[in-house]
């Protein structure tokens, strides 16, 4: 939350002051880095014509806002005119949330910008980035300009992205699990030649049917989990317990490789998280196929959460917001990396991993980082070369509290 800014207080809520088109057009005038000029009708033109909606808010409520904005929301031409902007935003807590981080970025950088989903009018929501910036960073009260972009096409092609990687992810599993899915296989036709063997003796049958039905179950439950975990369609925010997460994570990436020693810890009263089973499942996966990607023959993978308050005044080198948080820490005794390496690894299409051994696409931590930062998280990665990695994923912990039970909502637990 921005300085100066608390939640119900009106006197402190940040202003978003309003001009008209014509004083914008004046100040561009008279500014002496301008080398072309425009007029009123000229400026109004160009603010018309844009492909983003554009208005200009004072004290919250909407003054003049471009034909695309009405277009986009789905109001009639300057129907909003005067009216306070909360009215695009499906709460008012959710408002003062997004009012306090573009002023907190108008303040601080200039512009300020988040991602987040608006109404129109027929109450339908669509994901849009909103940007902002003070007429007069001197003058706050003289009102903002802010620019909404749709991004919901954008948002849709991440998803599909997102949901292409997971497959790439499960195609990895896959070879390791395919071992276990045939010694279960074994394991019954084991059972089915003793039967054959022992067809007159009662007891021994029963063992053996008893015995099939286990692996049977096994075998479910593994097929269960990778079907649970590939299904795609809508992403579903609710309330979860990391622990949860992890272990069911844990459980689908373990017979993959059997050969990796993991580790785990767990905070016993771990703040709950509102966020996407299966995509906080995706980054989970993919740190952890990238930890067993990194050992030479084998190793040792740690895994970890524990809560974490961050202070206002913090020791992060970026923005982060303070508050309470979770943090799940996988560390490995991998290869490591340099610091090159490190600063590029969550570009798309980064990779080191070569023809033969495996060939990396480079998309499985730009999806972590992407699924991290839609989550309003963060992930911090130490590494050295030879020593090993540690990746921190961090997610603001809710506030909401009704938990679900996740076991009992996951298909074969
Ligand atoms: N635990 C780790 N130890 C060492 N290097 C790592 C680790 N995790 C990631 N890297 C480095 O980061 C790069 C990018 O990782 P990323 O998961 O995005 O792509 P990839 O694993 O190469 O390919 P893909 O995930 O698409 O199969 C890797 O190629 C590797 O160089
Ligand atoms: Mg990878």
């Amino acid at each position: 939350m921005s300085q100066g800014y608390h939640k119900n207080s009106a006197e402190n809520k940040p202003s978003m002051g309003s001009l008209e088109p014509r004083r914008i057009a004046s100040q561009i005038q008279s500014s002496p880095f301008d080398k072309i000029s425009l007029n009123a009708e000229q400026m109004q033109a160009v603010l018309t014509s844009s492909p983003a909606g554009i208005g200009i808010v004072t004290g919250q409520i909407l003054g003049w806002a471009n034909e695309n904005l009405y277009a986009m929301l789905g109001y009639e031409y300057d129907s909003l005119n005067g009216k306070n902007i909360q009215i695009l935003f499906p709460s008012q807590w959710e408002y003062e949330k997004i009012l306090a981080t573009l002023t907190k970025g108008m303040e601080k950088y200039g512009v300020g910008m988040v991602e987040t989903r608006i109404s129109g009018k027929d109450g339908l929501s669509f994901d849009c980035q909103i940007r902002s910036s003070f007429m007069d960073r001197q003058a706050p009260e003289k009102g903002a300009v802010v620019v909404i972009t749709d991004t919901s096409e954008l948002k849709s092609l991440q998803i599909q992205l997102q949901q292409a990687q997971k497959m790439e992810a499960i195609g990895v599993l896959a070879g390791g699990i395919s071992h276990d899915f045939n010694n279960i296989l074994m394991g019954i036709q084991g059972h089915l030649s003793l039967m054959r063997i022992n067809v007159n003796a009662a007891e021994k049958i029963s063992s053996h049917i008893h015995q099939i039905g286990k692996l049977v179950n096994t075998a479910a439950e593994l097929t269960g989990r990778l079907l649970g975990f590939a299904r795609g369609g809508k992403y579903q925010t609710q309330i979860l317990n990391i622990n949860e997460v992890v272990e069911l994570t844990l459980k689908m990436f373990k017979p993959s490789r059997k050969d990796i020693l993991i580790h785990e810890s767990f905070e016993k009263e771990l703040h709950l998280v509102e966020g996407d089973l299966s995509q906080i499942e995706q980054v989970l996966l993919n740190i952890l196929i990238n930890a067993s990607q990194a050992m030479v023959e084998t190793g040792e993978i740690f895994v970890n959460t524990q809560n974490l308050f961050i202070q206002e005044r913090h020791q992060y080198p970026f923005d982060v917001n303070p508050g309470r948080y979770i943090m799940i820490s996988i560390k490995d005794t991998g290869i490591g990396m340099d610091t090159h390496t490190q600063k590029k690894i969550f570009d798309p299409f980064f990779s080191t991993k070569k023809i033969g051994d495996h060939k990396g696409r480079g998309l499985g931590l730009s999806t972590v980082f992407g699924i991290v930062k839609n989550h309003s998280g963060f992930i911090t990665v130490t590494s050295k070369k030879g020593q090993g990695s540690v990746f921190n994923i961090c997610l603001p912990a809710s506030n909401n509290l009704p938990v679900k039970d996740l076991k009992k909502n996951t298909p074969s637990s």
